[in-house]
């Protein structure tokens, strides 16, 4: 009982008394100054692993510059190494949940672990802010009230995108993605807008995820007759398909287009002249010219080697400002879970990326904006430069009673 105040045991024992089983896993928690327990399911093997690494120094950033104190209540990070395999993502959860207690869990990348992690996490009533995955039945279908998504529902950088690219890049589009859910939901959401834009899709093909080899791939879009791609990877994956693209001599006869993950800071680099012109769609780019988002540029640089943040830090950087935010509203009690759930659905804040708001209908973040994005040098190397932009993307999700 380290720690335990006088009114938390009795608040303890009233429960006790009512009748409530209470364990001294649970009197320990409830103790002020008890730390504040978040779980991470992230990917810190495998062709995300990067995602999972910007996230995790996202979120770093926000908690050290509260000197990992917040309400009185000491912040401990537990992560876990998801794999990228969905049983290894489920058996972690549930190791965060059953044997660490946590308060909050985050993460994961992969929308396939996501789904798998959704009963467990909705059934104990833990609360879940995803920090990436952006399976859109999460805010459809499978919501659930203990689930907030301060990334994006894959929808979002997608839908938005297929319109512009059929008016200002071509009609003719080979849509290409990893067969898996995500690749599926992303390339669903381009179609949404495309064809009704008058495109027609010239082929549609999905790789497996975490391919290296993306010749046979290649040779069927330069059959196609195609004048443009749209293409979702991401991690290695993004890394491996711009540059045989451009190896492959594509790069200057058949536009590359696609969701902004195929050329985020995070595989810029590695990419390198191959990246040169592609054109993404994305809620972030370290171009964006505000207060806020130079601080984060300049703040990330200093604390991470100078490295450029991408997307998935500024997603680790809200998730973090979201958990701050709250546990201050709550002041630091976590154990009124449904308090909590509600002080984190009216967190409202100025984030690198703008305004940050939840959709109340469905906890997903609603994108201030889609930027349409090129890459071009600018001065410190490689970046994607706003060129056009798309206001207040809200995920179609409608009529989630968010269920208890
Ligand atoms: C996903 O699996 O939902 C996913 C993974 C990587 C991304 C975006 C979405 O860059």
């Amino acid at each position: 009982m380290r720690g335990l105040t006088r009114r938390t045991f009795l608040a303890g024992a009233s429960a006790a008394a009512a009748g409530v089983t209470v364990g001294p896993w649970v009197l320990r928690s409830m103790a002020q100054g008890a730390p504040v327990k978040i779980g991470l399911v992230l990917p810190y093997t495998g062709v995300y692993a990067v995602l999972g690494e910007s996230i995790t120094q996202g979120m770093e950033l926000v908690f050290a510059r509260e000197n990992w104190t917040v309400a009185g209540r000491k912040v401990e990070m537990i992560k876990e190494d998801d794999e990228m395999k969905p049983p290894v993502g489920i058996r972690k959860t549930e190791k965060l949940i059953d044997g660490d207690n946590v308060d909050i869990l985050t993460g994961p990348v992969h929308s396939g672990i996501l789904m798998g992690m959704r009963d467990k996490v909705h059934n104990s009533k833990t609360i879940l802010i995803v920090s990436n995955a952006g399976a859109d039945a999460i805010s459809r279908e499978r919501c659930s009230r203990w689930i907030f998504r301060t990334s994006f529902s894959n929808w979002q950088p997608n839908q938005p995108m297929g319109g512009w690219v059929a008016k200002n890049v071509a009609k003719d589009v080979f849509i290409t993605a990893p067969n898996y859910q995500a690749g599926k939901d992303q390339l669903g959401a381009f179609k949404e807008t495309f064809v009704p834009a008058g495109g027609k899709l010239v082929g549609e093909d999905y790789p497996k995820l975490g391919e290296t080899d993306y010749a046979p791939y290649l040779t069927k879009i330069k059959q196609s007759g195609a004048k443009a791609v749209y293409a979702f990877f991401s991690g290695t994956d993004a890394v491996n398909f711009v540059k045989q693209y451009d190896d492959f001599g594509l790069k200057q006869s058949i536009k590359l287009t696609g969701a902004g993950f195929l050329t985020e800071p995070d595989v810029l680099p590695a990419q390198g002249k191959s990246a040169l012109g592609v054109i993404t769609g994305h809620f972030y780019t370290p171009q964006l010219d505000s207060p806020t988002n130079r601080k984060f540029v300049t703040d990330f640089k200093a604390k991470f080697n100078n490295k450029t943040p991408d997307g998935f830090a500024c997603q680790g950087y809200d998730t973090a400002e979201v958990i701050v935010r709250a546990l201050k509203a709550v002041s630091g009690n976590t154990r009124d879970k449904d308090r909590l759930v509600d002080a984190i659905a009216k967190v409202e804040f100025d984030s690198p990326r703008g305004r940050f708001r939840f959709d109340p209908k469905t906890h997903n973040v609603i994108q201030p904006f889609i930027y349409v994005r090129e890459v071009k040098e600018v001065s410190g190397g490689l970046d994607n430069v706003p060129i056009d932009k798309i206001a207040n993307v809200t995920d179609p999700g409608t009529g989630c009673t968010l269920p208890a």
